[in-house]
């Protein structure tokens, strides 16, 4: 028996746990009813009766130690369980959430609508999806014109080829003329829909700025001087700028704007293929179709009306050298931009 009580003594001495429901499996296999000890208790009874006063405090002691060692094990994991909740630090103040950064394209559109609002425009807006009218026709568009297919266009509903998503913000022009007469100096900034493959030189959406000048007497010599002014303003004061003759519908004269190139000054460098010249926008006096269209008189007035791609006007000022870039919406390539707010 003694050996039985010395064997247990240290079996129970090394006992381990790591969680309560082991610890009550212990307590089970060692004290309950039918548990090691307490069995040992019901061999007492057969123990000659000199050796009883001595097995009996023996077995106490086992008693004692394995209830000791039992509660000893739960007390280790309660602690275990407090220190790890004490890890919660309920005082400590809120993480701070990184802010975001404004998109270079809002950016830039903000600097845009500045520059011109100082020369006396507001700022106009239509809608994205269009019909054929004020996309087109109403812009001397006529009905089978190749210039259509200047811009190849997203059709919504093709019979009748009505509803589609504006290729250009020169829609909003006709929505504003429809509506107010001259004078009428607005800019348009908005988002337009081509259907072209996606590449780094090109996207199915991009962002334009329309602008409209209409009042009596309005020449090409003041939409030259409103584009000098904001050349000069965007890209600083040394920016030349110069007008190629060109075509669009709704316009006549019409005329592409080149600005001297920022990188090497006009001297002709890759970025310019040599030219000296980078082109930015389009423009024009505003073809008196268009005014007639739109109800206004175009023996009383006259207008000229620019537009030119957001997308664009980065890329020369902060010659990001992929478009896709602008619609991926990568913090860290948005992050860059955190320094020109
Ligand atoms: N709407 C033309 C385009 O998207 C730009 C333009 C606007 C040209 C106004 C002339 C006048 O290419």
């Amino acid at each position: 028996m003694i050996t039985k009580i010395n064997a247990l003594k240290e079996e129970i001495s090394a006992l381990v746990a790591t969680s309560a429901e082991e610890v009550e499996q212990l307590r089970i296999k060692y004290l309950s009813k039918k548990g090691l000890v307490t069995s040992l208790f019901n061999d007492f009874r057969t123990v000659p009766a000199e050796q009883k006063r001595e097995m009996g405090q023996l077995l106490n002691e086992l008693k004692n130690l394995a209830t000791d060692k039992i509660n000893a094990l739960k007390d280790e994991l309660g602690n275990q369980a407090e220190a790890a909740s004490a890890d919660i630090d309920l005082t400590r103040t809120e993480t701070p959430l990184p802010l975001g950064s404004r998109h270079p394209i809002s950016l830039v559109k903000n600097e845009m609508i500045d520059i011109f609002s100082r020369m006396g425009f507001t700022i106009a807006e239509g809608p994205e999806i269009e019909d054929d009218w004020h996309v087109f026709s109403s812009l001397n568009f006529a009905a089978d014109h190749p210039a259509r297919d200047m811009q190849d266009t997203f059709f919504i509903m093709r019979d009748p080829a009505d509803v589609l998503l504006r290729t250009h913000t020169s829609s909003v022009q006709t929505r504003v003329m429809e509506k107010a007469q001259p004078p009428i100096r607005i800019i348009c900034p908005g988002r337009v829909y081509r259907n072209e493959a996606i590449s780094a030189r090109a996207h199915c959406f991009f962002h334009q700025v329309e602008g409209l000048y209409i009042d009596k007497n309005v020449s090409f010599a003041d939409l030259k001087q409103a584009l000098l002014y904001f050349a000069r303003q965007m890209f600083g004061p040394e920016t030349k700028i110069r007008l190629r003759p060109s075509y669009f519908p709704f316009t006549e004269p019409s005329a592409e704007m080149d600005i001297s190139c920022g990188l090497c000054g006009g001297k002709g460098c890759g970025f310019c293929k040599n030219t000296g010249w980078v082109e930015i926008l389009g423009c024009g006096m505003v073809d008196p179709n268009v005014l007639e269209a739109c109800g206004i008189d175009s023996k009383e007035y006259t207008g000229y009306a620019f537009g030119m791609g957001v997308e664009r006007i980065t890329n020369l000022k902060y010659s990001v050298k992929d478009l896709r870039m602008f619609s991926e919406n990568d913090v860290r390539f948005l992050h860059l931009f955190d320094a020109a707010h």
